[in-house]
């Protein structure tokens, strides 16, 4: 029997990923699920485990869950780590969201500067997490959704040296879902391949005589619930800047595409009141409510308000197809090897990958032109510098990375708004 431990158990998402883990038994028998958070999570992790309990109740499997917060414990030889945890939890991403706002620039949880503070407080945890593993699941796979996803799993392969690690984001496996509907096609029809950097990917598509169908898809891209993420504001990409490319960018684009719509958007928000992570906050509220009721067993309609929502489709179908050695095509983020030539190859890319007992192979893309090659580069060598200054303490680093982030406007400003971030998060900031 497969042992799954998930840190950060007390996520609303948890009953997603039981519900997926539950379609998949019979071929992936699970023998525990440990479900793993910290005090301030207790409340979140008690009422999301009784909810996953009921769960499998309901079910003819015969699977214990444990709920603890006692992450070393639950670690004993583990088959898979799932990291979906939030450092500081939504109020953390409050403060990242209006200090930026506050001085005029987006504040976003994964872009941006509060993207980069995000990636701070994450990855002195993930290090922690990868010291007990070493010593209580050397043979584990880490399956990793915590945020900024494919910064996290840079930190994790590349300097904290663990290589059994998948990086997971929704964003491709939404755009799968979606997009063939938009043109009256199937999913099982259509050839998708994808390459760059997490929540900056483009992808191509091809029909199943091979024909490269991009074109069709990016007429629609400005419709709704054309694969776009919820969390994101559908702001209209210029067609003709996707024509001359002839890639469908991600919804995440978005901010660096029509950076002052998106930033307007944004400070229309706060004005209000209200930025995403204070309206999360209320949707999470909602859902725990939900989810206390005793005759609830399955996952609720209002989940699906959440940006990340089918994430578990991922991390999911990722656990199968290591398992059962699938072999079979997702997006993920892993080690380049030479599919991005235009970046190192041991940097962590999300791209179209074969996966299967080995983990992760990349696909190879080829060469990117110039638009998309310029903005990679900046924004891998941005991606380092957090990474460097998240692992070293070192401020100047995050300068630097301050001033490379095309979301941050520069000079004094920006050396304001990353010290009011270092006051606000110095809870969750031991390394500066
Ligand atoms: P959340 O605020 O509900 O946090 C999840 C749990 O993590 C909480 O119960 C919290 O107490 C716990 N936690 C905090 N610090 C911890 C630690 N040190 N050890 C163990 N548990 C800890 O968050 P959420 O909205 O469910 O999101 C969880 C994570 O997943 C976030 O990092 C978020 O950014 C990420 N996410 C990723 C994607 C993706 O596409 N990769 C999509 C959605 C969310
Ligand atoms: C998106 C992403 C996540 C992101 C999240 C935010 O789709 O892939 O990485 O951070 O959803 O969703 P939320 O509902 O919390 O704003
Ligand atoms: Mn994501
Ligand atoms: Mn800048």
């Amino acid at each position: 029997g497969i042992k799954i431990v998930t840190i950060g158990g007390g996520s609303s998402y948890t009953p997603e990923l039981m519900e997926g883990l539950i379609k998949r038994y019979p071929e992936l028998p699970i023998r525990e699920i440990w479900l793993v958070d910290i005090p301030e999570g207790e409340e979140k992790l008690n009422i999301v485990g009784a909810l996953a309990k009921r769960m499998w109740s309901a079910t003819p499997y015969d699977v214990r869950i444990y709920l603890t917060l006692d992450r070393r414990e639950a670690l004993k030889d583990a088959d898979f780590v799932t990291t979906q945890f939030r450092v500081g939890l939504l109020d953390a991403r409050i403060i990242d969201e209006r200090i930026p706002l506050s001085h005029g620039m987006l504040g976003q949880e994964t872009n941006g500067a509060g993207g980069i503070f995000k990636a701070f407080r994450t990855i002195p945890v993930m290090k922690a997490i990868i010291d007990d593993m070493r010593e209580l699941c050397p043979e584990a796979w880490l399956i990793n959704f915590a945020n900024p996803s494919g910064m996290v799993t840079e930190a994790v392969i590349k300097h904290f040296g663990w290589k059994k690690c998948i990086g997971l984001c929704n964003v491709p496996e939404i755009a799968m879902m979606r997009e063939p509907a938009v043109i009256a096609q199937e999913r099982k029809d259509m050839h998708y391949r994808f390459a760059g950097l997490n929540h900056f990917h483009w992808h191509k598509v091809f029909d199943s005589n091979g024909m490269d169908i991009t074109r069709e898809l990016i007429a629609h891209i400005n419709d709704k619930d054309g694969g776009t993420p919820a969390n994101i504001y559908q702001a209209e990409f210029p067609l003709e800047l996707l024509y001359s490319t002839n890639l469908l960018p991600c919804g995440y684009h978005r901010y660096y595409y029509m950076k002052k719509e998106m930033l307007q958007h944004s400070l229309a928000e706060f004005a209000k009141g209200e930025t995403r992570a204070e309206q999360m906050k209320n949707v999470e509220k909602t859902l725990f409510e939900l989810y206390k009721d005793e005759n609830l067993a399955s996952k609720p309609a209002e989940l699906e308000k959440r940006g990340g929502a089918y994430y578990s489709d991922a991390a999911c179908t990722c656990i199968h197809a290591i398992h059962n050695d699938k072999k079979i095509h997702m997006v993920v983020s892993t080690v380049n090897k030479g599919a991005l030539p235009c970046l190192a190859p041991d940097s962590i890319v999300e791209v179209s990958s074969i996966l299967s007992a080995t983990g992760a192979e990349p696909l190879a893309w080829g060469e990117m032109r110039a638009h998309e090659k310029g903005w990679l580069q900046l924004m891998k060598a941005m991606e380092e510098c957090i990474i460097e200054a998240a692992i070293t303490g070192d401020y100047g680093m995050a300068l630097e990375a301050f001033t490379m982030n095309p979301l941050v406007d520069n000079g004094a400003e920006a050396k304001a708004v990353l010290d009011e971030l270092f006051v606000a998060h110095e809870n969750h900031l031991p390394q500066f």
